[in-house]
C-alpha cells in the first residue's frame, strides 16, 4: 500500500514539499489549507504534471482534515512567512493559534502520525505541537537543522570550489539567529575545514549562514525562502517513510540532553519508521555548550511567552 503524506498550507514552502514529495513518488499526498481552491488548485496542477514527470502519486487538496486520515506522515507549514524587518519570533503568537489548530485536527485524524514541524518560530511551534497532540517525544520533530546545514555546506563548496556533495557539516542549537554551527566537526570529505580555509574566512561563513534565513527575506521582500526548506523537509519526510534512519541535525525534545529540559532544540538524531529513534549527545567543548545554552535561553524565552498565553 502506499504511503500517505499531509501538508498542512499550501504556500510556498507546503506546495513545494507536496512537489518533491510527487517527484520522488515517496507518498500520496493531501495538501490542506485554510484558502478555498488553493490546496485544490495546486494539488491538481501538480498530479498533471505526472505524465511528464512519470510520477505515480494521487495529489488531493482540501479546506478540512477529513482526506487526511491516516497519514503516515503530517508536515506542518502552515503559518505567516517573515516579511523584511521581521524576525521569526514576530511570527510567535500567529502561528502559536495557527500551529495549535493544525496539529489539533492533524492528530485527530491520524493519531499514529509522525509530525513535521515547520512553521516558524520553529523550536516554540515544535514545542506547542507536542503540547496539543500529547504525542510521545519521538513523534514530534522539528525542520531546521537540514536547511541550516544545506546552508552552511553550500557556502563551503562556493568558497573551496569542491562538491557541494563532499561538505559534511553539523548545526545545533534554536533555529535562529543564535544557531551554532559546529566548524570543528565540519569537513571536506574528512579534510578538516580548519586546514582548508582562515579562521577569518570561516567565521564570515558562519554568520552568512546564521544570517541565511534573513539573505533570502532581504531579496524576495514578500516572503521567505521555500525552495531549500522544502528539500530539507522531504529529506526527512524520506528517511522516515523509508526507514533510512539518516542521522539528521533536527529539532528534538530534550529531556537534560545537552543541558536542555523541557525544550525543542537542534541536535543530531537519527531519523526513521519510529520518528526519532535516538538522540546523539556529543561532547562539546566550553564555547560551543556556551553558544548552546545561550540557544535554548532563547527557545525558553519564546516558550514562556506561550505558556504564558496558554494560562
Ligand atoms: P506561505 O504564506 O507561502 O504559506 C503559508 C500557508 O499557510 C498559506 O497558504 C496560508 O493560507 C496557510 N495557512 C494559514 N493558516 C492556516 C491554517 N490555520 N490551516 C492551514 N493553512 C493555513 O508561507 P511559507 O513561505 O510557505 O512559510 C510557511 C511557514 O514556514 C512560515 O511560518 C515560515 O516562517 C516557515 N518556514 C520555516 C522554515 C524552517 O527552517 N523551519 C523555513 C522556511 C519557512
Ligand atoms: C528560513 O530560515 C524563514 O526560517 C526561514 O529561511
Amino acid at each position: 500500500m502506499r504511503k500517505k503524506v499531509t501538508v498542512v498550507g499550501a504556500g510556498n514552502v507546503g506546495a513545494t514539499c507536496a512537489m518533491r514529495i510527487a517527484d520522488k513518488e515517496l507518498a500520496d499526498v493531501v495538501l490542506v489549507d485554510v484558502v478555498e481552491g488553493v490546496p485544490q488548485g495546486k494539488s491538481l496542477d501538480l498530479m498533471q504534471s505526472g505524465p511528464v514527470e512519470g510520477y505515480d502519486v494521487t495529489l488531493t487538496g482540501a479546506n478540512n482534515y477529513e482526506p487526511t486520515a491516516n497519514s503516515d506522515v503530517v508536515v506542518i507549514t502552515a503559518g505567516l512567512p517573515r516579511k523584511p524587518g521581521m524576525s521569526r519570533d514576530d511570527l510567535l503568537l500567529a502561528n502559536y493559534e495557527i500551529v495549535r489548530n493544525a496539529t489539533e485536527q492533524a492528530a485527530k485524524y491520524s493519531p499514529n502520525a509522525i509530525l513535521v514541524i515547520v512553521s516558524n518560530p520553529l523550536d516554540a511551534m515544535c514545542w506547542t505541537a507536542l503540547q496539543v497532540s500529547k504525542f510521545s517525544k519521538n513523534r514530534v520533530v522539528g525542520m531546521a537543522g537540514v536547511l541550516d546545514t544545506a546552508r552552511f555546506r553550500t557556502f563551503i563548496a562556493q568558497e573551496l570550489n569542491v562538491s557541494m556533495e563532499n561538505v559534511i557539516a553539523m548545526v545545533l542549537g534554536g533555529h535562529g539567529d543564535t544557531m551554532v554551527p559546529l566548524t570543528r566537526l565540519s569537513s571536506v570529505s574528512g579534510i578538516p575545514l580548519t586546514e582548508l580555509m582562515d579562521q577569518e574566512t570561516l567565521d564570515k561563513i558562519v554568520k552568512r549562514t546564521a544570517n541565511g534565513g534573513a539573505e533570502i527575506v532581504g531579496y524576495l521582500k514578500t516572503g521567505s525562502a521555500y525552495y531549500a526548506p522544502a528539500a530539507a523537509t522531504v529529506e526527512m519526510v524520506e528517511s522516515i517513510l523509508k526507514d533510512k534512519k539518516k542521522v539528521l541535525p533536527c529539532a528534538a525534545f530534550l529531556e537534560g540532553e545537552y543541558g536542555v529540559k523541557g525544550l525543542f532544540c537542534g541536535v543530531p538524531v537519527k531519523l526513521g519508521a519510529r520518528g526519532i529513534e535516538k538522540v546523539y549527545e556529543l561532547k562539546l567543548t566550553a564555547d560551543e555548550s556556551a553558544a548552546l545554552k545561550k540557544s535554548a535561553d532563547a527557545v525558553e524565552e519564546l516558550v514562556g511567552i506561550i505558556k504564558q498565553k496558554m494560562g
